[in-house]
């Protein structure tokens, strides 16, 4: 008869406190923990987007280049190319690949660029590879920049950043549409005739720097008005001496016209 209410004294006090922070824990745990909290962890992070990958790459590549990866009929191995070159090669819309052309043609990218990092993650899980380095892609100096691109690119690309004829029908395209990204992953990956540097060729600074110098020789607003293609003073020049000279000569027809 008494038995209850002594029980009932029993649980009071520090049991009755630790039960009741055991139940408020797991009633935490089951409901109230905030959905955002694993995205803090940043492997947990990259294995989403490395997921959201797989999906975008089994959609848009795999017809090509293998549910594996491995290559195939249609496409190289994409295994260990490393996620600069999938940046590279999706950014600037040469990929997915449409008809079998010699060269895959810069066209506009079919991915955001979230949807791009994505890919980039799913193919970067498959085996090392370069991938971009780390903060702003465009902060070098712009004047070792310039002495960079004039040894190492200026060959293929001129020196204003328009691109060039190379052998066997093949071109070297002009700089003028690449992003940021796109100008760094091209260095990294060196698609097809492309040299590809290596952090040893070129620091990440030093790429860094050219992306800079690149960026400003083709996004600069053109000094002094109309653009010839920058092929220097002398053609400048002489363009400035054919409009002038035509135009005194029409001046002193006129004058002689009323004479
Ligand atoms: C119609 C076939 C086709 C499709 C679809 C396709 N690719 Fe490709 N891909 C190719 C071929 C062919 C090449 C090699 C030719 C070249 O580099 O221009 C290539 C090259 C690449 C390269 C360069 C490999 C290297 O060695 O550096 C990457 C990266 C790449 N593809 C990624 C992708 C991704 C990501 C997708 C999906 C968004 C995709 N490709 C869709 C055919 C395809
Ligand atoms: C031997 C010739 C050669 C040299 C040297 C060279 N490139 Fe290229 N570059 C190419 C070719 C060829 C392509 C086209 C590749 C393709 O379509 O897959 C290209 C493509 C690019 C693109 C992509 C342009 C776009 O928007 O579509 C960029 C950016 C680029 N190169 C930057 C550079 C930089 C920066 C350097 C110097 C550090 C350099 N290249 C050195 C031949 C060269």
């Amino acid at each position: 008869m008494d038995s209850a209410p002594s029980r009932m004294q029993r649980l009071s006090g520090p049991t009755v406190i630790v039960l009741a922070l055991a139940v408020i824990g797991m009633l935490y745990t089951a409901f109230g923990a905030p959905a955002g909290h694993a995205k803090d962890d940043p492997t947990t992070e990259q294995s989403m987007a490395v997921k959201a990958g797989r999906e975008l790459y089994l959609q848009g590549c795999s017809t090509c280049h293998g549910l594996g990866l491995q290559g195939g009929a249609g496409g190289p191995s994409l295994i260990g190319v490393g996620e600069s070159s999938v940046i590279f090669q999706v950014e600037s819309g040469r990929m997915p690949l449409k008809a079998g052309t010699v060269e895959a043609p810069r066209k506009k990218a079919k991915y955001t660029t979230a949807e791009i990092d994505q890919l980039a993650a799913f193919v970067g899980a498959h085996g090392g590879g370069p991938k971009l380095p780390p903060g702003k892609l465009n902060d070098g100096n712009l004047q070792q920049g310039g002495e960079l691109f004039r040894t190492n690119c200026a060959s293929c690309h001129n020196f204003a950043g328009a691109g060039g004829a190379l052998s066997y029908g093949q071109y070297a395209p002009p700089l003028t549409e690449a992003s940021a990204r796109v100008i760094m992953g091209a260095m990294q990956s060196g698609p097809e005739n492309m040299p590809r540097f290596s952090d040893n060729q070129l620091t990440p600074d030093e790429k860094k720097a050219v992306v800079r110098y690149v960026q400003f020789i083709t996004k600069a607003p053109q000094p002094g008005g109309a653009a010839l293609g920058r092929f220097g003073p002398v053609p400048e020049g002489l363009v400035m001496w054919l409009v002038g000279i035509t135009a005194l000569v029409g001046v002193t027809l006129w004058i002689g016209a009323r004479a």
